[in-house]
């Protein structure tokens, strides 16, 4: 039997001490978008989600709540699957790192670490962000408006003098350099990866990966003085997932290495300097692929509670309707680039791709068909030229999408799908089918038979960007459900099959918050 094609992507683990934001939800999309475009393309896929329950910055956070942090985080934990929910995310795999099987996964890649001569006990000097869970050297630090030292991310920095268990780092560049090398593709996009080897190049020390001062965390195998630190701890979810330490489960052999793991920008170097050195270390295999994507800002502003300009995706979601979210968040920016969330923009798109382009095109289409073909797949008679150009257009979009989706090109994809949409609506407006009602019906019966069937591509190629939309697309084509991954691409729609009275798909935003 032929080997099964499979796909393992993950998100970040999101912190656990506050409440979701865009950021979150831009993240998980996109790794959504893609765990479904594979599933539909025959892959046996894990998507793998989570929260990031350990730290000082979670303990800080239960502190001020009043709260135990174990409840505080089972509370905000709750809040992330409830996101999860309301988006439709198709996760397989949601992992907490408070979990038992995380605890002895982390403490086993420890103990491998120690095995092969990596950890060594000394005691750190230096600065620390609670904010960002990093350690920072004087040289890195920059001057705050009050004269302040801050991290260069602008977070406050504290001085930290502790014993401390530390990873040998540094005898790593060399090896990292040469992966990077044999692996041009490993960090995306291109820009982030010339930062990650210049980085690497300016040189590498030892990291502190243990803490003494706090609590909560997982505690070190040979010493449970010291806490492991969270970044170690959490980078390890991604095996812990797979069954680590089993290497031989099932799950390990099919899933490991990663495909991608997506990130944002601001903690790349975590995933692409410090976790491949942990698994080259540990004689693990690095993932495939870790991808950068940049940062929203609201309005023009950056994002942030103390503005009090924090995007809230239920209030999105209740706004603008699901599917549009998921398909502004994914149309608006250069997947990889920083964006600007914006109302007008959000509503533009709304109104002019989704309810304009898409949901005109459908409706148009499936009103003709509804009154002039008994409401039937109508029958076609020899196609045309043009016809034939514009089914061989639809057709083409699952092929180029797949490499622009292997790239992580969501945008691309996009643009390529309503391209097509656009070459459909110049094509109803050049047939004019409804004026061939009268002096060539079975002409016209052949035009909207060509626009049926070039929606049913359309209708299976949104599948992954918006689940519900196209479900309801290709209801009202009578597609069987089981028909609608993309073994099935080309089977083509077959006249006679009866079709249910057409509705819209997409509302459209008129300003006073209301859609119709
Ligand atoms: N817990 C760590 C990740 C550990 S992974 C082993 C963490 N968590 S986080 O909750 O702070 O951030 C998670 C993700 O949200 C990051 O990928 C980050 O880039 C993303 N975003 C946070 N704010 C954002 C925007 N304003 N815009 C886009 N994404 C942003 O980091």
């Amino acid at each position: 039997m032929a080997h099964k094609k499979t796909y393992y992507v993950t998100t970040p683990i999101y912190y656990v001490n506050d409440a979701p934001h865009i950021g979150h939800a831009y993240t998980t999309l996109s790794c959504d978008v893609l765990a479904r475009f594979k599933r539909l393309d025959g892959f046996e896929v894990k998507f793998l989600t989570g929260t990031d329950e350990h730290g000082q910055k979670v303990e800080k956070a239960a502190a001020v709540a009043g709260v135990d942090p174990q409840k505080f985080t089972d509370d905000v934990s709750a809040n992330f699957r409830k996101l999860a929910e309301v988006m439709n995310f198709s996760f397989d795999d949601f992992i907490r790192t408070t979990e038992k099987r995380h605890k002895i996964s982390a403490q086993a890649l420890w103990d491998k670490l120690v095995e092969t001569g990596n950890i060594y006990l000394a005691s750190y000097s230096g600065w620390y962000a609670v904010r960002d869970e990093a350690f920072y050297t004087e040289a890195d630090l920059k001057d705050g408006p009050d004269g302040e030292k801050l991290a260069p991310t602008g977070a406050e920095v504290e001085w930290v003098e502790e014993p401390s268990y530390f990873f040998r780092l540094s005898a790593w560049e060399k090896t990292l350099l040469t992966f990077y090398d044999e692996h041009p593709e490993f960090v995306m996009p291109q820009s982030r990866r010339n930062e990650v080897i210049s980085f690497v190049k300016g040189g590498l020390n030892d990291l502190s990966i243990s803490r003494t001062t706090f609590q909560w965390g997982i505690p070190v195998p040979e010493n449970n003085d010291h806490i492991m630190y969270v970044w170690l701890d959490a980078l390890t979810n991604y095996i812990t997932a797979v069954d680590f330490p089993d290497q031989k489960s099932i799950d390990y052999k099919t899933f490991w290495p990663a495909d991608l793991h997506m990130v944002g920008k601001d903690i790349l170097r975590f995933h692409a300097v410090y976790w491949p050195a942990f698994l080259l270390a540990a004689g693990l295999e690095p993932p495939k692929r870790i991808f950068a994507h940049g940062w929203w800002t609201n309005e023009g502003q950056k994002i942030s509670k103390s503005i009090g300009n924090v995007i809230d995706p239920l209030v999105l979601v209740r706004n603008y309707g699901l599917d549009a979210v998921r398909y502004f968040l994914l149309r608006e920016v250069p997947f990889g680039n920083d964006g600007d969330f914006s109302h007008q923009s959000m509503v533009r798109r709304l109104n002019g791709e989704l309810a304009n382009d898409l949901g005109n095109l459908c409706q148009r289409v499936l009103s003709m068909i509804a009154k002039n073909c008994s409401g039937e797949v109508p029958p076609h008679q020899d196609f045309l030229p043009c016809d034939l150009e514009l089914i061989k257009k639809g057709s083409a979009m699952l092929v180029i999408m797949r490499e622009q989706l292997d790239y992580q090109k969501f945008n691309r994809a996009l643009e390529e799908i309503w391209s097509v949409i656009g070459e459909a609506n110049r094509y109803v407006d050049a047939m004019a089918p409804w004026a061939l009602r009268k002096e060539d019906p079975n002409r016209m019966c052949t035009v909207l038979y060509v626009l049926a069937e070039t929606i049913r591509y359309i209708g299976l190629v949104v599948q992954p960007f918006m689940p519900d939309a196209s479900s309801r697309i290709l209801d009202l084509l009578a597609v069987d459900p089981t028909k609608r991954g993309f073994k099935d691409f080309d089977a083509a729609l077959i006249a006679g099959t009866s079709l249910p009275m057409p509705e819209p798909v997409f509302p459209r935003f008129i300003e006073d918050g209301q859609t119709t």
